[in-house]
């Protein structure tokens, strides 16, 4: 079934399902876990793939629109999405409905399974294609289980060495898959069960512990608290150099600084605004201030530092940061800092809603700063993920 390039493989995540168990007021796809919804930190690891997939989304009917726009910008290409039924299966028939005919592999992922790494999709896909028939990650149960009665009782203990508690993603050839879906008779809680039962045989492939499904509160805050001990910040750097124009009102740090020779610039030449937007962007991946705004775009002419600032955060934050921090430097004989550094500072923070600290020097004379041909800043960012 594989080509030269590899299997065909679609990847159906299913996202329907209202939550009622997690009760977060919304579906819980849409749910938010660190700055991402569930649905987008499934379409994460489906991006991190060694396998490149297709990717389907199952959502509800009413968060179409949504859906799509999440992910896209999650999956940084298009995606299918189609509205579910009113039952887990139903939504897969969905999905599989929209699964292009050419694929060879078709996995179906729970959405509210939103730590599954990547590497658990592509061990599924590649175990699908070393097998010929569905797979599907399990993990020992350690508990030990007893069968009981409807009063409670106690009747016998399960020997546990026989089972497995089973995650997503669950992969199948495309065609075993849809033959399954059309003979279905029973409503099944997991896609291998219609397959096993028209008669294909699945096997249980190691599963992995993130994989969990979030369900309930208490899941969800086991997902906060173990994207929070794994999450690495990142860091960011970004420079900025302006001429003095003696003409222009000079615009450093956020502020206004009546009576100093200003800076030339497309914008208002806030230098420290500038680097500090450039080391927001670097952080996360996003580019530069030349980039984002447009050296020529004439929304920005003469625009203060603020309104760059602002766009970066909600940039960075859509991207699924938060700022830590952001430390600048300026470099330049005047304006002299040091009376309104607490000012810039406060107002800085306030824009940014994170701590910005603002030092100053000087070059003892040397170079065009020193000669007092302008001023340059340094700023370094750190998000947290
Ligand atoms: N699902 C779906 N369509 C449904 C029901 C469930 O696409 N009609 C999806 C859910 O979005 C979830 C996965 O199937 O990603 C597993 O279902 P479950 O954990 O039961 O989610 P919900 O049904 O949303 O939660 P609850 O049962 O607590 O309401
Ligand atoms: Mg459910």
């Amino acid at each position: 079934m594989e080509s030269i390039s590899g299997p065909r493989v679609a990847v159906v995540i299913v996202a329907a399902g209202s939550g009622t168990r997690l009760g977060a007021g919304r579906p819980k796809a849409f749910v938010p876990l660190q700055g991402r919804t569930l649905l987008e930190h499934s379409l994460h690891a489906v991006r991190g793939m060694r396998h490149t997939a297709d990717v389907i989304v199952v959502a509800p009917a009413e968060r179409q629109e949504e859906a799509v726009e999440l992910a896209e910008h999650a999956s940084r290409r298009p995606v299918t999405v189609v509205a579910g039924g009113d039952t887990r299966q139903r939504s897969v028939a969905e999905g599989l409905a929209a699964v292009d005919p050419r694929a060879d592999i078709v996995l179906v992922h729970d959405a509210a399974r939103a730590l599954a790494p990547a590497s658990l999709f592509d061990a599924v896909v590649d175990a699908v294609v070393a097998r010929g028939y569905g797979v599907i990650p399990g993990l020992p149960v350690s508990d030990t289980v007893k069968r009981i009665g409807e009063d409670g009782a106690v009747h016998d203990t399960v020997d546990r060495s026989a089972l497995s508690a089973v995650q997503t993603p669950q992969g199948f050839p495309r065609e075993q898959l849809l033959t399954a879906y059309a003979l279905a008779e029973s409503d099944e809680t997991d896609d291998a069960g219609l397959v096993a039962a028209a008669g294909f045989r699945v096997d249980v492939v190691p599963g992995d512990s993130h994989a969990f499904k979030v369900t309930t509160p208490w899941d969800l805050r086991r997902a906060e608290e173990l994207l929070s001990g794994t999450a690495v910040p990142r860091i960011g750097t970004g420079s900025d150099t302006h001429a003095f124009d003696p003409s222009a009102e000079l615009w450093l740090a956020g502020l206004h600084w009546p009576g100093e020779r200003g800076l030339a610039g497309h914008s208002d030449g806030d230098a420290v605004a500038h680097a500090i937007v450039d080391a927001l962007l670097s952080a996360a991946g996003l580019g530069d201030i030349g980039g984002v705004f447009g050296t020529g775009d004439p929304r920005f002419q003469g625009a203060h530092g603020d309104v760059f600032l602002t766009e970066a955060r909600r940039r960075v934050e859509e991207a699924g940061f938060r700022i830590g921090n952001v430390a600048v430097q300026v470099i330049g004989n005047r304006p002299k800092l040091a009376p309104r550094r607490k000012e810039a500072q406060e107002r800085l923070s306030a824009i940014l809603g994170a701590p910005v600290s603002l030092g100053a020097t000087t070059t003892d004379g040397l170079g065009f700063t020193g000669r007092g041909e302008g001023v340059t800043a340094q700023a370094t960012a750190l998000l947290l993920g």
